[in-house]
């Protein structure tokens, strides 16, 4: 008993201490990014060349009609191809699109070759598209959490088949956009930058979201570990918490009460998330945007000095006992 108010003071202390220093580090960042110079002064807006991939809704799209909004030139990517046309229709004669799937490389080529022939080069690319993954990893297999049988073969096939459909959308597609484009916006821009839509489940982990955050996580690592190997490109990273939309719908594993449920009326607007993909690129923020800065940029801090405070709050909110 006597252990509790001295954990209690520990906790505070710790917190407090997290935040004075969060908030220090980013002030520094906020002034250091100043002085730099803005990205504007070294390539007109009227005069960025944009590749969005996953532009075909949500936060792609918003990202596409804020730069058809300042006078950006525009590739949109996707693979449907009405809502491509609908969209480019909206973003003006600046935009061009291309139905592609970004994990298949003939397609990214495909991208490419459109985008030498339209621009001869690149300035800016937002990776914005991404799968989602809603089940416990268990169910995948089809095992329910009471259950003491073992899954059989065909059941570990079947989640690992769903496995790979969320590497294919969260992995490879990021991969193969990367090898295709890095050298292309290297050569030919005055300040080469390259935005990837991760998520703050690729750095705090949450039940029910384990394939989802396993592949985040791999293309972030994966970014960040192309920052340090390209120090001429300015590498962003945004990590938001749920947006508003439609996202769960796209779900490997999605049930059709999942598929059909609508859109998600809660979370970040995905204007707001839009804005802060576009500022942050036009700031040049290099490393993990992630938002709300609060409270999961806590979290994260938290897990990594104290787990098992993170993991007893997670399994409490999502029923795990
Ligand atoms: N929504 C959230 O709560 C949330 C939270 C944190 C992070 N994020 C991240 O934010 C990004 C955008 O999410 P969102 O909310 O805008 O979802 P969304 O509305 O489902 O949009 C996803 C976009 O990705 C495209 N896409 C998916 N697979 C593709 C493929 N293989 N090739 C080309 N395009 C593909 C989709 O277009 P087609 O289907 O037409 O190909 C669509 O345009 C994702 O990376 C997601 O992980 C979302």
């Amino acid at each position: 008993m006597s252990g509790w108010p001295l954990r209690f003071e520990l906790v505070h202390l710790t917190g407090t201490t997290l935040v004075i220093l969060a908030t220090t580090l980013s002030l520094i960042r906020c002034i250091a990014r100043d002085i730099g110079g803005s990205r504007q002064s070294r390539i007109r807006p009227t005069e960025e060349r944009v590749l969005i991939i996953g532009a075909s809704s949500g936060l792609g799209c918003a990202v596409a009609k804020r730069y058809a909004a300042r006078g950006a030139r525009l590739c949109l990517v996707a693979r449907r191809e009405e809502q491509l046309s609908n969209l480019a229709r909206e973003c003006g004669e600046k935009c061009f699109w291309v139905v592609a799937d970004f994990s298949n490389v003939e397609d990214m080529v495909r991208v490419r070759e459109r985008v030498i022939s339209e621009w001869n080069g690149l300035d800016s690319v937002h990776i914005c598209a991404g799968v989602s993954a809603v089940q416990p990893v268990m169910s995948l297999a089809g095992v329910k959490p009471d259950d003491e049988n073992d899954a059989s073969n065909t059941d570990i096939q079947k989640a690992f088949n769903l496995a790979a459909r969320a590497t294919q959308g969260n992995f490879y597609g990021p991969f193969v956009a990367a090898v295709t484009f890095i050298p292309l916006i290297t050569r030919t821009s005055a300040s080469p930058s390259i935005l990837l839509a991760s998520s703050v489940a690729a750095v705090v982990p949450a039940p029910t979201r384990a394939l989802y955050a396993a592949t985040k996580a791999s293309s972030l690592l994966l970014f960040q570990s192309l920052a340090i190997e390209h120090p001429k490109i300015t590498f962003t990273f945004i990590l938001p918490a749920t947006i508003e939309g439609n996202f769960r719908a796209s779900a490997v594993d999605a049930d059709s009460a999942t598929r059909n449920a609508g859109p998600n009326q809660h979370g970040l607007k995905v204007d707001y998330a839009a804005k802060r993909c576009v500022d942050s690129m036009d700031k040049q923020v290099r490393g993990n945007v992630v938002i709300p800065w609060f409270p999961y940029r806590i979290a994260q801090c938290l897990y990594n000095i104290w787990p098992s405070l993170i993991e007893g709050q997670a399994r409490k909110k999502y029923n795990f006992r």
